[in-house]
């Protein structure tokens, strides 16, 4: 019988585990891993982007819009942006084939970056849930 109340703890436990969302510090850890292989050629080690051609994600006000921060990632934007007062032309930025889980946890990365912090942990639901581009 003790055997099979143990079973019974261990299973709901790694159920526990399989359902909840990871930590924030998680996801912003894998994130980086995201940023690296996918972002960072455009926008740059620091998030500074170029001043000219890629808006920058460090101290990007863009980046206080969470739907659009999602949107953007998610489908790209052949609209034209602004960043900090200037104006980028739109159609660079396209989808990068990433799934929900990676999106959300390259948003945490550079929300929690260099001078950003943001507290507010993006999840897996959140990319789902928008379902079409707010551009
Ligand atoms: C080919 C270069 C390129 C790559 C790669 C790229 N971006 Fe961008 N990104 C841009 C440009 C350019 C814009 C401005 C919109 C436009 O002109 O298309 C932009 C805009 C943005 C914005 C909104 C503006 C801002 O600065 O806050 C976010 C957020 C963003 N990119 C995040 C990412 C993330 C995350 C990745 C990696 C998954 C990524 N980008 C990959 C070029 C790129």
């Amino acid at each position: 019988m003790k055997i099979f109340i143990s079973i019974y703890f261990i299973v709901l436990y790694s159920l526990f585990f399989l359902i909840q969302d990871k930590s924030l510090s998680k996801s912003i850890e894998d994130g980086y891993i995201v940023y690296e292989d996918f972002c960072l050629r455009c926008h740059g080690a620091f998030g500074q982007g170029n001043e000219e051609f890629i808006p920058p994600l460090n101290k990007s006000d863009f980046l206080n819009n969470t739907e659009n921060s999602i949107s953007i990632i998610k489908f790209g934007t052949k609209e034209p942006i602004t960043v900090n007062k200037i104006h980028y032309s739109g159609g660079t930025m396209i989808p990068q084939g990433l799934d929900d889980e990676e999106i959300a946890d390259v948003l945490n990365y550079i929300r929690n970056s260099w001078d950003n912090k943001n507290e507010i942990q993006i999840k897996q639901s959140d990319i789902s849930k928008l379902d079409k581009p707010t551009l």
